[in-house]
């Protein structure tokens, strides 16, 4: 198991559990979509790059039908369909392909991002990332993993340790990401940037950029790397809920910190 935690009574490890079992069949069959890309219909969803295919609207379709089968009383908020309403205080927060313009034009940098939120409060998470290869996963109290290797946060680094994921997409005003990078800049930072919001956060938990700020994500975006970081030992706010995008600021206390002041928001 990937995470090292073991199922059983519990009902978030159990959730925890079948989550990446089920991240790992969907990124399979994500992965068959992927290496048939020149077949797909790409469509324009919002701002200019905002695309979606058959791949997320299949993928989505499959996982939704996995987790009713699962957990038929859970709730499931993901970025395809609308939001199903559940009796169990649980929700799956789903994202089928975050990273849908690199998978479009052959990048390996997409994931399956699959939250879990009980109470509206994310408690556990697992981002595939089947070309990569990597299985990140977290659940409240049990730590952050890689493939089965635990994650632990630098608790050192700066703004300018490392670089900076910067997520924004057009959906951001010219003038709000020109004033961002000219004030990481004059701190000493420098901007990285994958297409993929969940691994973003996943390589802020695994050590491999110092932090992530993004203007406007929704929650099957952000909510299983939020649990990720939290469980690495980092901090992660979001300013939208299961129902509203909103920004996301993600690192240890000292860039987190930074990266609120730098974006404005503090
Ligand atoms: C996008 C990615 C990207 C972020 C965008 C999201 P999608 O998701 O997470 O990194 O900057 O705001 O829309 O559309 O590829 O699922
Ligand atoms: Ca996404
Ligand atoms: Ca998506």
């Amino acid at each position: 198991m990937a995470s090292g935690l073991n199922g059983g009574a519990d009902p978030l490890r159990d959730r925890l559990a079948i989550a990446e079992k089920l991240a790992r069949r969907a990124g399979g069959r994500a992965k068959a979509f992927f290496l048939n890309r020149d077949t797909l219909h790409p469509e324009l969803k919002s701002a200019s790059q905002d695309l979606v295919s058959e791949a997320d609207r299949a993928i989505e379709a499959w996982l939704r039908g996995a987790i009713r089968k699962h957990f038929p009383d859970d709730g499931i908020v993901g970025e395809e369909e609308a939001a199903s309403e559940g009796g169990s205080g649980f929700v799956w927060v789903i994202d089928p392909i975050d990273g849908t313009m690199p998978f479009l034009v052959g990048q390996p940098n997409w994931t399956v991002s699959l939250g879990i939120a009980r109470e509206k409060r994310p408690v556990a998470g697992v981002i595939y990332a089947p070309m990569l290869k990597e299985l990140y996963s977290a659940a409240e109290g049990g730590g952050a993993w890689l493939n089965g290797r635990v994650l632990t946060m630098n608790p050192d680094w700066t703004v300018a340790s490392t670089t900076i994921g910067f997520g924004a997409t057009q959906k951001a005003t010219p003038g709000e990401v020109g004033a961002f990078v000219e004030a990481l800049y004059r701190e000493g930072g420098v901007l990285f940037r994958v297409g993929s919001g969940a691994l973003m956060l996943a390589y802020v938990a695994a050590n491999r950029i110092a932090g992530y700020f993004d203007p406007m994500l929704y929650c099957w975006d952000c909510w299983a790397g939020m649990i990720l970081v939290r469980e690495a030992g980092g901090i992660a706010t979001f300013d939208g809920d299961l129902g509203r995008p909103g920004p996301i600021w993600a690192g240890n206390r000292h860039v987190h910190a930074d990266l609120r002041r730098l974006s404005g928001a503090a």
